[in-house]
């Protein structure tokens, strides 16, 4: 059995991010969504609302599961017999951003991963965009799934 995990803040998941999770998933048996917290940046959402968005958004993806992760992603991806990781590029600041980071990962457990382009149409698209694009009143909803959509709009007004 082949499992990946695909990890990230995911705060919040994005079309860019489901774009992914679709093309990894049929790449492997399992594909496990795993959201963890980046301390280098401010969230919107907590990590529980960000598993409740990223359950309802893969839904229809029959062998995606989510989780929840805290400590290495190399002990979690060890923790659940994954084989590989899967990350997302956008374009050469995020190679630049995750290269070291895979080079770290081989280097202490042996656990490969494996960069997947962005579709060309959603290379923009990014959650920190998407949160600054809709909390100053631009309409975001053709980037994220209406309950994400729904939750963010809530989320600004309440921090009004
Ligand atoms: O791309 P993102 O959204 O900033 O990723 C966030 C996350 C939580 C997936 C990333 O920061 C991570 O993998 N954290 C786990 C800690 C870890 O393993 N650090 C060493 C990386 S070499």
């Amino acid at each position: 059995m082949t499992r990946a995990v695909c990890p990230g803040s995911f705060d919040p998941v994005t079309y860019g991010h489901l774009d992914i999770f679709r093309r990894t998933a049929g790449l492997f048996d399992e594909l496990v969504v795993a959201t963890g917290t980046n301390p280098s940046k401010s969230r919107l959402f907590d990590p529980e609302e960000r598993l409740e968005m990223l359950r309802e958004a893969c839904t229809d993806l029959p062998n995606v599961t989510v989780m929840g992760f805290t400590g290495l992603i190399v002990d979690f991806c060890r923790e659940i017999g994954a084989q590989a990781i899967v990350k997302g590029l956008r374009g050469g600041n995020d190679y630049e951003y995750e290269l070291p980071m895979a080079q770290m990962n081989a280097h202490l457990t042996g656990i490969e991963t494996i960069f997947v382009p962005t579709t060309a149409s959603l290379g923009y698209v990014s959650s920190s965009l998407v949160k600054e694009v809709a909390s100053l009143g631009g309409d975001v909803s053709e980037f994220v799934t209406p309950t994400v959509h729904e939750r963010l709009t809530a989320k600004i007004a309440a921090r009004r």
